[in-house]
């Protein structure tokens, strides 16, 4: 790389590193520019040792992939030390031991248009990271176009995701490795304006010769092994990502959006239902026939409807389909992607009771899209709230709704209408401008635990205001 190009490229990222995770960042400028240069990553690891305990509870010290210091299995440095670990999917035996079936982290994921001048990404899921517990039922809920379909589809593998990883059940099955790149890309720029500091301080006699061959050596060792470190860790994100283990990934399954686009006109009901068992290598026409019908069975269907198109069946009906052909497979999550919201409103109960009654019979795990926040009260145990590709607040359903904190979150609670037409009449929608509600032009928002389990997206004068907020929450529910 020519000096002009890197010179271009410090002007343009360093002020706003937006992939990049910022702390672990500061954490490596504070280690390159200040004077304490560990001489390799060992010893750079022993510092930091107390950021490298992940904690499972809050999002925010979730670490991920992103850190070097987070990795403890990379010790050996050599060649065969960094080549050793590309022979076994990675595996957290931590989610394993907390119960947690499905552990989003970091997740990003962009949509790249055009060519050339005209190329540009659409960044539809930034930096989402939520843990599910067995046997929980999580709500994700935003308006349309914010990302939550796209995490759905992120986790059943149907994008290659950009950034971030994906463990379900322990073992990572879907990872990105842009950010590992990006760290590749600036650990270099860095260690060329550290080159430039210290060829500055020899010219001006501020430094000895021989310090300054000493710290350049630092700098480059230090260098050299982040880089080989990361180029390890994509080897294995690209190891992970070919080596899925298709019985597991066969566990997670999903209800799409739309029951009519969803599924094929030209296909019968059995064959729609019974394609993901073909697609297992089960050919056996009777027994996966049997399967059919039993699937069909569960979803309050009659088998007879096999042979049936799609067309041939209402709205609701067709949704049934839907969820009889994820259920054939025997899954043990289940992604439904707003089930009822292509629906009418009469037939909206009878589904979420199915699903309901799903949910107990086969233990079932369950990530739950919707778009507004009504539907999930009842249904999910814990409810994020995302908007434009993030996630803004996370509570419990009963926590969200005593104490809604984000404007976000406030706005899409007025947006649900009241029983009562009397209160109803005086429901007053408010409106979410996330330009008037925040400033964060001096400090940026993090995910901050303001009570046990709610976690809302603020910076710390909002944590104040916020604070403030539930005491007054509290007091007039004290009152009612
Ligand atoms: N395959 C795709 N290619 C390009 N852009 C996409 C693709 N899928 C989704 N998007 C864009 O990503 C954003 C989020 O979409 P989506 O996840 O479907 O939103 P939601 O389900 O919350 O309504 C939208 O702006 C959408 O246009
Ligand atoms: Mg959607």
């Amino acid at each position: 790389m020519t000096k002009k190009v890197i010179k271009k490229e410090v002007k343009k990222s360093t002020p706003v590193n937006d992939d990049i995770d910022n702390s672990s960042l500061d954490r490596l400028h504070k280690n390159l520019d200040g004077s304490l240069l560990q001489k390799d990553i060992g010893a750079f690891q022993q510092a930091n040792d107390s950021t490298a305990n992940i904690s499972l509870d809050t999002p925010e010290d979730e670490i991920g992939e992103h850190t070097i210091d987070s990795e403890k299995d990379i010790t050996d440095l050599s060649k065969e030390g960094l080549n050793k670990i590309v022979h076994k999917c990675k595996f957290k035996q931590e989610y394993v031991d907390n119960n947690i079936i499905l552990s989003v982290n970091h997740l990003k994921q962009y949509f790249l248009f055009g060519a050339g001048k005209s190329k540009y990404k659409l960044k539809a899921v930034h930096d989402v990271s939520f843990q599910i517990k067995q046997g929980e039922c999580f709500g994700l809920v935003g308006e349309s176009g914010c990302g939550k379909s796209t995490t759905g589809r992120s986790i059943i593998r149907l994008y290659k995701i950009t950034s971030g990883s994906i463990y379900y059940k322990g073992t990572r099955i879907s990872g990105g490795y842009r950010w590992n790149e990006k760290e590749i890309k600036f650990t270099k720029i860095r260690f060329n304006k550290k080159k430039k500091e210290l060829s500055k301080k020899l010219i001006d006699n501020k430094i000895s010769k021989e310090d300054f061959e000493k710290e350049l050596k630092d700098a480059e060792t230090y260098r050299d092994n982040v880089i080989k470190i990361q180029h390890a860790k994509i080897k294995q994100i690209k190891y992970d990502n070919k080596h899925v283990n298709a019985k597991l990934m066969r566990e997670i399954q999903m209800i799409f959006q739309d029951p009519v686009d969803s599924l094929d006109p030209r296909m019968t009901v059995e064959s729609i239902i019974s394609e993901g068992l073909q697609i297992q290598g089960l050919h056996n026409k009777a027994k996966n026939h049997e399967k059919v019908c039993e699937a069909l069975t569960k979803v309050g269907l009659i088998p007879e409807y096999a042979g049936r198109y799609p067309h041939e069946f209402s709205g609701g009906q067709r949704q049934r389909i839907g969820i009889a052909r994820a259920l054939v497979m025997n899954p043990k999550f289940l992604i439904c992607d707003e089930p009822i919201s292509a629906l009418d409103v009469s037939i909206r109960a009878q589904i979420i009771n199915l699903l309901n009654d799903l949910k107990d019979e086969m233990k079932l795990s369950m990530l739950f899209i919707a778009h507004d926040l009504s539907v999930v009260k009842y249904f999910c145990d814990r409810i994020a709230v995302m908007y434009f590709g993030e996630i803004v607040e996370l509570a419990s359903s009963d926590e969200l709704f005593k104490h809604p904190l984000h404007p976000y979150t406030k706005s899409l609670l007025s947006a649900i209408p009241k029983p009562n037409p009397r209160t109803e009449k005086h429901r007053i929608r408010i409106q979410y401008n996330p330009q008037l509600a925040h400033d964060y032009s001096k400090e940026k928002p993090k995910f901050v635990e303001i009570l046990p389990g709610h976690f809302i997206l603020a910076n710390s004068v909002e944590v104040i205001k916020y604070q403030e907020e539930i005491k007054k929450l509290d007091l007039a529910n004290n009152k009612k």
